[in-house]
């Protein structure tokens, strides 16, 4: 970051206060912050707390005819190498979507050339909004880089997504913005599907599978640190969350279908869970082994990986796997059709790599196959992603 330029915008939340450490780690990491704060921004920090922090001037009003006849707005905004809002309230995220310029930060926004990093934080039912949720996919389709926020308790006694991201992960994210070659996938939405699925008999029993979701999560994590903005569908597993990823926890195929769905529109999607193929109609109350064997009524579960590939926001590279015990190779390719996805990752299950640390896998194509050494499956996640980096990137 040495020597960028950074024009930190600052909303008014209470998530306002971390972006005082925010700018100490950007100084420290090399780069210049120069603050503008908002009106509310200003209720929970002072321009003179950030004027101290920057060692800058900071900005506040857009009508000062001082500032003007020093530093135009339009100047001030094209100033810096990258833009960031940190926090970005669902007021001011509204305002951007919609171009409004009614104050100092919009209208160095609306008047920017440069790119632009949206850093929201506000309450969990606020994020969820239906207009929250339009006003980050416009932001988001107008070329904005807008983060997901963290999920966690929140100063309103709330839990949920709606926290400002740590300083640190906030700095990471800005270096990614000014090196984009470090990161293929900036700007690319990365939706993963793992682990298995588990379907109730009833309220105590499940049918699962073996499913370890290893695998899933080494590649939503190699995808994060290539850039991506990733949505992580999680069937149960007690992993950890891979650090920049945004996990969505579910149980059943039906969950996983409608959360995928939710996702929805991705740039690339990886569908590694072992999902369920069959569902029985749960009992409301436990069976008693007295009655002998009971008898379950079995569904055919929605095939979530055939009925994203024909969606009409399929994502421009869909990507399956297909867990075989015998002929891995030749059954992958015939899934690939079957299922109408680009890519299949094909794997011999019969040595048990359901649960283990490492794979041996073949990567079917529409140009042929391609048998990978045995590896670990976080290599087996690295050169994925630079296959799907390089499909992007045009190599
Ligand atoms: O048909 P099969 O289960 O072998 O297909 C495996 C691939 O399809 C995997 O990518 C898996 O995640 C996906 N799949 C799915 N929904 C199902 C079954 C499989 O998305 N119901």
């Amino acid at each position: 970051m040495n020597g960028k330029r950074i024009l930190l915008i600052i909303g008014g939340g209470i998530a306002a206060y971390k972006s005082c450490e925010l700018v100490r780690v950007l100084r420290r990491r090399g780069a210049s912050v120069r603050c503008v704060v908002t009106k509310s921004g200003q209720k929970f920090v002072t321009p003179m707390t950030l004027a101290a922090l920057s060692e800058d001037k900071v900005y506040t009003d857009l009508f000062d005819l001082k500032d003007e006849a020093e530093m135009g707005h339009i100047q001030l905004s094209r100033q810096a190498d990258l833009l960031v809002v940190a926090p970005a309230t669902a007021d001011l995220m509204a305002k951007m979507a919609a171009g409004i310029a009614d104050d100092l930060a919009t209208t160095l926004l609306l008047a920017t050339d440069k790119p632009v990093l949206v850093v929201p934080a506000m309450n969990v039912r606020m994020w969820d909004h239906p207009a929250t949720r339009r006003n980050v996919a416009t932001l988001r389709a107008d070329g904005l880089t807008v983060l997901d926020p963290d999920e966690g308790p929140m100063a309103c006694g709330e839990f949920g997504p709606g926290r400002l991201p740590e300083p640190e992960a906030i700095a990471d994210a800005i270096a990614t913005q000014l090196d984009p070659a470090a990161k293929p996938l900036t700007g690319k939405h990365a939706l993963v599907t793992a682990g298995p699925t588990q379907e109730p008999i009833d309220p105590v029993r499940v049918i699962a599978n073996r499913s370890s979701g290893l695998q899933g999560f080494a590649i939503a994590e190699a995808l994060a640190k290539a850039g991506a903005r990733v949505t992580l569908v999680a069937g149960p597993v007690s992993l950890p969350t891979p650090a920049g990823v945004n996990r969505i926890n579910v149980e059943t195929a039906a969950q996983m279908a409608a959360a995928v769905d939710q996702s929805l529109p991705a740039d690339v999607a990886v569908m590694v869970a072992a999902v369920a193929d069959w569902r029985v109609d749960a009992a409301p109350a436990k069976l008693k082994k007295e009655a002998g064997p009971p008898q379950l009524n079995w569904q055919k579960n929605p095939d979530i990986l055939a009925t994203l590939c024909a969606s009409p926001q399929r994502p421009h590279l869909v990507i399956g796997f297909a867990a075989e015990t015998e002929d891995a190779a030749d059954q992958g390719a015939a899934k690939r059709l079957r299922k109408g996805c680009d890519w299949i990752v094909a794997n011999n299950v019969s040595q048990d790599p359901m649960g283990g640390t490492q794979n041996r896998v073949h990567l079917i194509h529409a140009d042929g196959t391609e048998n990978w050494d045995r590896m670990d499956k976080a290599q087996v996640a690295q050169q994925l992603v630079q296959r799907i980096s390089d499909a992007f990137c045009g190599n």
